[in-house]
């Protein structure tokens, strides 16, 4: 595995084969737990279970066995995603149970988190009048009011997304309370795949990823008389980047979220390589006094930086104002562009240019821009560029949160964008990085960067 240079370091990816949704996040036994969509003989889809994870401090993780394996019955075709709860005591799991065309939900607990009782008779397994059988998964559990509730995604009659809103005493036995949310517009997609529903101090937001153009969104509203009411909406992970996002209320009162980095290169690499998918790093949530949605890298991220590979403060007019270097960085950098200058930071190049992924600000256009037309000279990768509108207040810097992990650029702007792109650099030499400044009256500049260490220590 440290011989493969696309392979992320404080990234989860699975030990071997496929990885696609975080599952079944939450803390337990004083660890916190990471599930994760997985196939474990081969690095495409299929045959899903589910692999677990876990970390007493959020900064290392270790592997731990596979959680649940499809086996005749619900689940014959796969174990979907869903989430993971602390009910009386006792771990539960709630996932979706693949058969063909149906899709059901169903229940395992745990004494130990490591083997689970599946419990085929208290599966649900009847989508309400309208949603199709196979249009019916990833609920969502959560605790309201004294309520287990569940949250179940679904397509009504295959034209727009759907959120199911299921009520419990004892978290086993689930009578339906209707839709808590029927998609606005056809904008967010036909159907409605892994929803959460998260209470952020006083408000309430909805996410959910949208099938069939894989973008992830946010509502941010309320959640009154068993429904969710939106006032606004957001992208989670610009461009579809990221898809999946599970989050859960950790015991220290944060909301902490994770999702899915897909591949962006050709199959037959992946595997080659003998694995494919990472997570996000686990991000906090937080609403500001706007109801913006804002989204970090938990603080805990920081014990893992190493070396000091820059530290800057500059001004300057044009050119580039710093020059760094890593696979495995973190970098902080907050520009002040005076007249609209662009800024930006090039990152995994190749000393020669033959090799570069740039990520740009443009004032006028008010977007952040994932530049990947040179990321690679290997041309079985997805080379488009990937876009976020970021509109910055008057006066207000660029403030940017970069991880660059091998394969994986992660970016946070002001908070209140994500972006995360796979990107592979074929030229060993393709780690330089450097912040730039072009046009309009320069900028100011303070950056900082380290290199990373790895969050799985024990796989060496
Ligand atoms: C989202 C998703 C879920 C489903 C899982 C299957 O990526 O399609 O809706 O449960 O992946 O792996």
């Amino acid at each position: 595995m440290n011989c493969d240079p696309h392979r992320p370091r404080f990234h989860f990816t699975a030990p071997r084969g496929w990885l696609n949704d975080p599952n079944g996040v939450g803390f337990h036994g004083g660890r916190f737990h990471l599930h994760y969509q997985h196939n474990p003989a081969a690095a495409r889809w299929g045959d899903i279970h589910w692999g677990h994870a876990s970390s007493a401090d959020l900064v290392t993780w270790r592997d731990e066995p596979i959680a649940l394996a499809p086996s005749p019955g619900d689940d014959a075709g796969g174990c979907f995603s869903g989430s993971f709860a602390v009910v009386d005591g006792v771990p539960t799991m709630y996932y979706t149970g693949h058969r063909p065309p149906a899709q059901v939900q169903c229940i395992a607990t745990s004494d130990d988190m490591l083997r689970w009782t599946k419990h085929p008779e208290l599966t649900l397994s009847e989508p309400p009048a309208g949603v199709a059988p196979g249009d019916f998964r990833d609920p969502f559990v959560l605790r309201h009011d004294g309520w287990w509730y569940l949250v179940v995604g679904a397509s009504l009659g295959g034209e727009r997304g759907q959120c199911l809103l299921y009520r419990s005493t004892d978290g086993r036995r689930w009578e339906p309370r209707g839709p808590l949310f029927t998609s606005p517009s056809r904008r967010f997609g036909r159907m409605f795949e892994c929803p959460n529903l998260l209470r952020l101090g006083e408000r309430w937001v909805l996410t959910v990823s949208v099938w069939p153009n894989m973008g992830a969104y946010a509502f941010v509203g309320r959640f009154e008389d068993e429904r969710f009411i939106a006032e606004s909406d957001a992208v989670l992970d610009a461009d579809g980047s990221a898809f999946a996002h599970l989050a859960f209320p950790a015991p220290d009162g944060r909301c902490l979220q994770w999702a899915w980095i897909d591949e962006q290169r050709d199959a037959d690499l992946n595997e080659a390589d003998g694995w494919a998918g990472a997570l996000t790093v686990p991000r906090q949530l937080a609403l500001d006094a706007a109801g913006r949605l804002l989204t970090r890298p938990v603080d805990e991220l920081a014990a893992l930086r190493g070396e000091t590979v820059a530290d800057a403060r500059h001004a300057a007019a044009s050119g580039v104002l710093e020059r760094f270097s890593g696979r495995h960085l973190d970098i902080e950098a907050s520009f002040l562009p005076r007249d609209r200058a662009r800024v930006g930071l090039d990152l995994l190049a190749a000393p020669d240019g033959s090799e570069v992924t740039r990520l740009r600000y443009l004032p006028d256009a008010q977007r952040l821009v994932l530049e990947r037309a040179r990321s690679s000279i290997n041309p079985k990768t997805r080379r488009q560029n990937q876009q976020a509108e970021l509109m910055l207040d008057e006066g207000e810097p660029l403030r940017l949160r970069v991880l660059v992990d091998a394969s994986v650029i992660e970016v946070f702007a002001n908070e209140r964008v994500c972006l995360a792109s796979r990107v592979y650099p074929a030229l060993g030499t393709s780690v330089q990085a450097s912040a730039w400044v072009e046009g309009g009256g320069g900028a100011d500049l303070a950056l900082r960067a380290w290199t990373m260490g790895s969050i799985l220590p024990e796989r060496g």
